[in-house]
């Protein structure tokens, strides 16, 4: 193994719900899976993480085996990608309790995942200290396979910013290079994709989303029922492109450029209705995830084949994590000629 590397990539993903939706692929998946290629790729399901909201151990279960065999049927590789389950791999805790003490109350009162819900509901009582702690937990995630890069989308910027202050805190501590800083990776173009209702990011507990695996009935009702121009009332009125969620997501699943300039020009001229430009939207996603789709049917309920690639990608990312946890405590003198 290579602690030197610079290019080991690292990801995590919460299964708070059960299948992923376009929002996740192109925000997330896509850019996690084209890394694969070129990179030593650590991935994992945050399952320690989704207890935040999810506190029913049948429905945990059923999210993380279907976002498992979702990311095959998308082209994860476990040949290639190291693919695993959190709570696998005890040093993600282990190195979460040590963290915890580089790292400052207010610093982690400043975090937004926990300062937008405590503006949502107003109240501290009703915020647990789960999700007070996640950013901890994160940083221990991202720190103990000290990778170069953390692919997410532009909501967990924030997180991977306090990865490094905390790394760089612990480093000057000890004076020490234990923890290399990790950059956040986050694509341009698709760090977010706006939700149906055309306001928020694309996300399940918003219900704004588009799904990928969904059968073909809700998948078209999910694409009809997408906002668009909320100031064009008649589909003879000139239309807006820019900043239409359907167009949008034209341009990240339509393939048929000839076609979509066409709409995009019919569009402006008020010479198409929303109804045709959504129609073929919902026939550019059959096309786009039409092998994807039929591998994640082939899969439909192959829990082994889910547990098989989490053992084998847990054993291979206990290694790394243990050794580095050996480091750190040796770092911080919890390992030492007292108890070894
Ligand atoms: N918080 C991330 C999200 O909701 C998931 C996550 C957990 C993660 N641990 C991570 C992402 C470590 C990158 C690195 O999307």
């Amino acid at each position: 193994m290579n602690y030197t590397s610079n290019k080991r990539i690292l990801s995590g993903i919460t299964p708070s719900g059960n299948s992923l939706h376009i929002g996740n692929y192109f925000g997330a998946v896509k850019p996690q899976l084209e890394l694969q290629d070129t990179a030593e790729t650590y991935y994992f399901m945050a399952d320690l993480h989704a207890l935040t909201t999810v506190k029913d151990r049948d429905l945990l279960e059923k999210n993380i085996t279907g976002v498992v065999l979702d990311y095959i049927a998308l082209g994860l590789d476990p040949n290639r990608a190291v693919f695993f389950r959190q709570s696998d791999v005890l040093a993600h805790s282990q190195l979460m309790v040590v963290l915890g003490n580089y790292v400052s109350y207010g610093q982690m009162q400043r975090m937004h995942a926990f300062k937008d819900k405590l503006q949502k509901d107003a109240s501290e009582e009703s915020i647990n200290m789960g999700l007070f702690n996640y950013p901890i937990l994160m940083a221990a995630d991202i720190l103990l396979y000290k990778p170069y890069g953390v692919p997410v989308g532009e909501d967990q910027r924030q997180h991977v910013e306090l990865t490094r202050d905390i790394a760089e805190h612990f480093n000057k501590t000890y004076k020490t290079e234990v923890f290399p800083l990790p950059e956040p990776l986050i694509s341009k173009q698709v760090g977010k994709v706006v939700g149906t209702d055309g306001q928020r990011k694309m996300s399940k507990s918003l219900g704004n989303t588009i799904g990928i695996f969904e059968d073909e009935a809700v998948i078209r009702k999910q694409i009809m029922s997408s906002f668009t121009d909320p100031n064009r009332k008649k589909a003879t009125d000139p239309g807006k492109v820019e900043g239409n969620p359907v167009f949008a997501y034209h341009d990240l699943l339509n393939d048929n450029e000839v076609e979509l300039e066409d709409l995009k020009a019919r569009y402006r001229a008020g010479t198409v209705g929303d109804v045709e430009v959504k129609e073929k939207l919902f026939v550019a996603h059959q096309r786009y995830f039409a092998s994807a789709r039929a591998r994640r049917k082939e899969l439909e309920s192959s829990v082994e084949i889910a547990q098989t690639i989490l053992a084998d990608g847990a054993a291979k990312a206990n290694a790394f994590a243990n050794t580095t946890m050996t480091e750190v405590y040796k770092t911080i003198g919890i390992l030492n000629s007292l108890n070894t």
